[in-house]
């Protein structure tokens, strides 16, 4: 399983009292294995990351309270460009592995086995290093006392740097996971490069790869089986997510106790490389309708447009591929709901967050290995229409919920989901046909399909992905549907026509209102919006998506009072509003 060449510990064989040699087997994800160097030829930009986040806060207690001096080294990150195939590269350095380092490190983990099979209470790491510096003074382990304070040697950094990397975080991943500019990382197997999408550049090729043979560090001359590494990742990443998978069960997805998400198969059930793996971040704050606004991803008017739509009870939904951006534009939205209305919202995995205080949010749990019962999303939705919400909100529709959600809408509830699909069309053909099968009468109870999408756009010369909503449609049937608004590749603008808001004329005459007024209403909360997107108080704020719904209340409150305070904390004191 393990290739080891030169790692032994010498026990007594029980029969004729000879040394035997025996291979120690430590689990693989315990190696301290170190990305490949790699020539770095025009480095773009560097900076470090660290790792200290993923250490549980007792452990890092446990030290501090024990005097010992809590600094490990920083992996270092470099971005590459290679000119001639024109592609970036991340390239991970982390602290080297050398000989000493290593058998400083399998001395640790010996200790930190028997300290733990011989006591039920939590790891004392504190005492392990101070009684290992007692016993072993070869290791030089702390190098010197500042005050009260046990300062470690650089060695023994290094080893705490891969002994906290590697139990508490996911060996070779764990700088990716720490780096906060990553917003998911993708193993596709063997032998590929591990991508990742960087918050600057994009997808990008790393240095890490994961191999059969793989050599523990470029300083030593150990290899381990990588191919079990990567198994061994997906199970720990899954077991952290509370779910199992196996060679029975090859697929799963769940989220990590940070929120943030995995998706793996399992070795080569499905998948012909090998086990693969996708971790996708969990946005630090939710991102917010202003945050659309200013990174073009939306208008204020259409957004303008979408929060009166969702006054006047319509229902949406948000559409589009995977990845594209569907939740988060759906989130956005529904932060702009009235305070007022009661929102129950449905997940497998809970990724709904909004500033509302009138909401339930469940979600649906798988059934544990056999034990406990399985919670789906049929469930949930059931019990959902006793809590009387005024918005049903399904994170997402795949199957038989779908039935389910319209069958709400039909029966006077508000309802919000995202699908995947490409497009208008195919998002109402997917609709009626298997396994979701919407009567053809029912698709217009779905008011306002939006379309996301990640597109080239160019900024300046710069050809670069960005997110945008490219349409907006009002659905009167299953073959008829208004553009109400669109996105124009071109001039990278949107426009939005009103005119064609046949569903929410509708509406609006329902109520008694007049068209002209609701124009001129939107065009004010468009202003609103504007002003809001330019104010650095707002949108630079840790908690953004609940200062945009306090100034959200204010608004349904006092409209003309809330535009005087947006209009004095704005940079923007002159704007102009299109019609
Ligand atoms: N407009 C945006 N600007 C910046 N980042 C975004 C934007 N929209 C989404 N993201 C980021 O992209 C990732 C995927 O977004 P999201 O989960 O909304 O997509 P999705 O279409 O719902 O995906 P899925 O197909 O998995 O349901 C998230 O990390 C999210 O933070
Ligand atoms: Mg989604």
């Amino acid at each position: 399983m393990v290739i080891m060449k030169n790692i032994f510990k010498f026990i007594k064989s029980k029969d004729n009292n000879k040394t035997i040699q025996e291979a120690i087997e430590l689990p693989v994800t315990l190696y301290p294995i170190t990305s490949p160097l790699e020539e770095v030829t025009s480095i773009i930009s560097d900076y470090e990351v660290n790792i200290l986040n993923i250490v549980p806060v007792e452990i890092k207690d446990n030290l501090i309270q024990n005097n010992i001096e809590l600094v490990i080294p920083n992996p270092h990150i470099f971005i590459t460009f290679e000119s001639e195939k024109g592609i970036y590269k991340y390239v991970l350095l982390e602290p080297p592995v050398n000989n000493v380092v290593f058998n400083t490190y399998i001395t640790f983990i010996n200790e930190i086995e028997r300290e733990l099979l011989s006591k039920t209470a939590g790891l004392d790491l504190a005492k392990i290093i101070l009684e290992l510096n007692r016993k072993r003074p070869d290791l030089k382990i702390i190098q010197e006392k500042r005050g009260e304070v046990n300062v470690l040697s650089t060695n023994a950094r290094i080893v705490l740097y891969y002994l906290l990397r590697n139990m508490f975080g996911y060996n070779i991943l764990t700088a990716l996971v720490a780096d906060k500019d990553i917003e998911d990382i993708s193993v596709s197997g063997m032998y590929n490069p591990v991508y990742i999408y960087h918050r600057s550049y994009e997808y990008i090729p790393t240095n890490i790869v994961f191999q059969k043979n793989m050599k523990i560090s470029p300083q030593l001359n150990l290899t381990i089986d990588g191919e079990e590494l990567l198994d061994q990742l997906v199970l720990r990443l899954l077991s952290l997510t509370g779910k199992s998978i196996s060679v029975a069960d090859p697929i799963q997805d769940g989220m990590l106790p940070n929120g943030d998400r995995v998706a793996a198969t399992f070795r080569r059930e499905v998948s012909a490389s090998g086990s693969t793996l996708v971790i996708r971040r969990f946005p630090e704050k939710p991102i917010t309708i202003l945050d659309l606004i200013n990174s073009g991803t939306i208008s204020a008017d259409i957004a303008a447009y979408l929060w009166y739509a969702m006054d006047m009870r319509m229902s949406i939904m948000s559409i589009g591929v995977t990845g594209a951006g569907k939740t988060t534009l759906l989130n956005a939205v529904l932060n702009l709901v009235k305070e007022s209305m009661k929102i129950v919202s449905i997940e497998d995995i809970p990724e709904i967050r909004i500033a509302h205080s009138n909401w339930t949010q469940l979600y649906a749990r798988p059934a544990y290995a056999g034990v406990g019962k399985e919670i789906s999303l049929m469930d949930l939705l059931k019990l959902s229409l006793r809590y009387r919400p005024d918005l049903i909100v399904v994170g997402e529709i795949r199957g038989q919920e779908a039935y389910v959600l319209f069958q709400a809408i039909s029966t006077g509830h508000g309802g919000a989901t995202t699908l995947h699909a490409y497009n208008t069309d195919s998002a109402i053909k997917r609709l009626m046909n298997e396994p979701l099968n919407i009567p053809q009468e029912w698709i217009p109870m779905m008011n306002i399909i939006m379309t996301i999408r990640r597109l080239p756009v160019y900024i300046g010369e710069r050809i670069v992905l960005r997110r945008r909503v490219v349409a907006i449609d009002e659905i009167i049937s299953w073959n008829d549907y208004r553009r109400v608004a669109s996105w124009d590749p071109k001039s990278d603008s949107f426009t939005l026509n009103l005119d064609a808001a046949r569903v929410l004329r509708n509406r609006i005459e329902e109520a008694g209102l007049n068209l002209d007024d609701v124009k001129k209403e939107i065009e004010r909360r468009a202003l609103f919006l504007k002003l809001l997107a330019s104010a650095r108080d707002i949108i630079q704020h840790e908690e953004s998506y609940k200062l945009v719904k306090s100034y959200i209340i204010k608004y349904s409150l006092k409209p003309e009072e809330a535009l005087k305070e947006a209009q004095a904390i704005s940079r923007t004191k002159i704007v102009e509003v299109k019609g």
